[in-house]
């Protein structure tokens, strides 16, 4: 599975839901874990590998990598802090980005068995990034505009070097 880079049009789009969850869903969620690994990410969603489905993988350290398909946030915390993110799918930039401290999601796994979590920490932030995917909304899109001008015109000079 290649990801896609910014500016590639799918990453703008807004994912379907998957409809039924079949057998190859766990193919499918075996490859982007594999991609997700290569990548040395810690999350990434169905519309960065060319997907518009529903469908996101995440590991963080000393947990399992877990597969959420057609998930529903369900809750987040008033409580909201700042933290670094970056994505597979623009290499090398990073931004202190603001969200809920914690997320509820109710989820099906790649077997198709249902399942609700509550995560905090880097496995909160990290689902609430990729669901934003899953809509076609980026980090970037988060920062305030003068932070997200600075941060393209370093993306694009490296890209450029
Ligand atoms: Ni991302």
């Amino acid at each position: 599975m290649d990801i896609l880079r910014l500016g590639d049009e799918t990453l703008r789009q807004k994912a379907e839901p998957v409809k039924p969850i079949g057998p190859e869903y766990r193919q499918i969620a075996a490859e982007m874990i594999k991609a997700l690994h290569d990548g040395r990410g810690i999350g990434l969603a169905g519309p960065q590998v060319g997907l518009l489905k529903r469908i996101f993988v995440v590991h963080v350290e000393d947990d399992l990598p877990r597969v959420f398909i057609n998930p529903s946030i369900i809750g987040t915390s008033q409580e909201e802090a700042r933290y670094e993110e970056g994505c597979l799918s623009i290499p090398g930039m990073y931004a202190e980005v603001t969200r809920p401290v914690s997320v509820k999601v109710q989820a099906w796994n790649e077997r198709g068995r249902p399942f609700t979590l509550e995560a905090d920490g880097i496995l909160g932030r990290v689902i609430l990034h990729e669901y934003d995917h899953l809509e076609g909304v980026l980090f970037i899109d988060r920062l305030s505009e003068p932070k997200r001008n600075s941060l393209m015109r370093k993306y694009e000079n490296r890209k450029k070097a």
